[in-house]
């Protein structure tokens, strides 16, 4: 099947990682491993120049008839002053609402050669590999009331407000459960039942969901704040965690720096599944547009290439082409190369350039 992609390179460094991913994808193709119909699209401060908006029309419509969109990043001080509804993050958002894009995926692996650059000692990270699977479109980001009132005394009073449904709930457990089968085979669910109800019928609608479709899978359920300290203790206990909005923001910063760069982490957003079970879906680093080291090919591109990966294995059903990537990557950190910001001080770095060409030859 040819798999037609989206690619929304963005703003800052994005298109210069961008420039790396379609060199891996112009590999792919010549190497007979996969096939690809390419559009490109402008987001962010890309798009507001072009267009005076975050995302166009057009560009929508191209997501949502893509297999998968990869996206790079958006932002940076040009666009600082730019109205509130044509904000660089405007489309990004634009992109996650209108796609339904409710389940975040942030995997943090550790590459063998970057263990002994970890915060934790190298063997509590070394072969490190779990998967967060954060609820992204509900709880109490999203939830009603959300305000702010003067209580007349001097004193405000702020409300946000957690609000979950079985459905919401069901959808995000079904994709842990669904992705735990292609690893470990095992998903630790977090909420704060104790205190919380939205835990309760979290971790009620998870146990029943496991009973009825996926006993196959081990299941364990874990306080988050407990969860929260076992991830720095020993991590490689978890396979895939499955978490609500809030506590996965949180758990998935944590998790991510366990192994290292904020330029090695990728992403992945998926939707809901149509009748023919496509989902839709978007790949993008973790990091921004780092307007600091902009312009200066010198970026990582190892979270975007990563990204990449993620789609080909959960949009495009090439996961033997993802961990060829994947193992390609891990050959050219074993090989001690580095890009500036995972090369220890001192030691001579690549260019952006340099390393996507790399993890091709690699
Ligand atoms: P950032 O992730 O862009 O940069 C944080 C630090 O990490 C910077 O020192 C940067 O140089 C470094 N860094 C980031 N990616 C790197 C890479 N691939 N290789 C080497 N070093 C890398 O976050 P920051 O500085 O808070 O935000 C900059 C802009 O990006 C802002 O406009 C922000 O709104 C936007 N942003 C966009 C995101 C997105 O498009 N999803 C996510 C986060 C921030
Ligand atoms: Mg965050």
């Amino acid at each position: 099947a040819t798999h037609k992609l989206l690619l929304l390179a963005g703003d800052g460094i994005g298109p210069e990682v961008m420039e790396e991913v379609k060199r891996v994808i112009a590999w792919l193709e010549k190497a007979g491993l996969a096939s690809f119909a390419i559009e490109e699209g402008l987001v962010g401060g890309a798009a507001y120049d072009a267009h005076g908006v975050s995302i166009s029309e057009a560009d929508m419509a191209l997501a949502k008839a893509s297999d998968a969109v990869i996206f790079g990043a958006v932002g940076g001080p040009k666009w600082a002053d730019v109205g509130y509804d044509v904000r660089p993050e405007a489309g990004l958002l634009r992109l996650r609402k209108d796609l339904e894009l409710f389940a975040n995926l942030r995997p943090a692996l550790c590459y063998p050669a970057l263990a002994e650059a970890s915060s934790l000692k190298p063997e509590v990270v070394e072969g490190l590999d779990i998967l967060i699977v954060r609820e992204l479109t509900g709880g109490v980001y999203f939830g009603e009331p959300k305000t702010i009132t003067d209580l007349g005394n001097g004193q405000k009073r702020a409300i946000d407000t957690q609000v979950y449904d079985t459905f919401e709930i069901e959808r995000i457990a079904a994709v842990a459960f669904e992705l735990a089968r292609t690893r470990r085979n095992k998903v630790t669910s977090a909420e704060k039942h104790n205190v919380m109800k939205s835990g309760v019928l979290w971790k009620e609608v998870v146990t029943q969901l496991h009973a009825r479709a996926f006993q196959d899978v081990e299941l364990e359920h874990q306080l988050a704040d407990s969860l929260a300290m076992q991830l720095v203790r020993w991590p490689k206990q978890y396979d895939v965690i499955v978490t609500d909005n809030l506590f996965g923001d949180i758990l998935s910063d944590l998790a991510s720096m366990l192994t290292g760069s904020i330029g090695m982490l990728p992403s992945a957003s998926l939707g809901a599944a149509d009748a023919a079970g496509k989902r839709a879906s978007m790949y993008e680093p973790v990091h921004g547009s780092a307007p600091d080291i902009a312009g200066q090919g010198i970026a990582n591109p190892i979270a975007m290439i990563g990204s990449l990966a993620m789609a080909l294995r959960y949009s495009l059903g090439k996961g033997e082409v993802a961990d060829r990537i994947e193992t390609a990557i891990a050959a050219v950190l074993d090989a001690g190369k580095r890009t500036a910001d995972i090369a220890p001080k001192g030691t001579p770095a690549i260019s952006t350039a340099e390393m996507g060409a790399a993890i091709v030859a690699a």
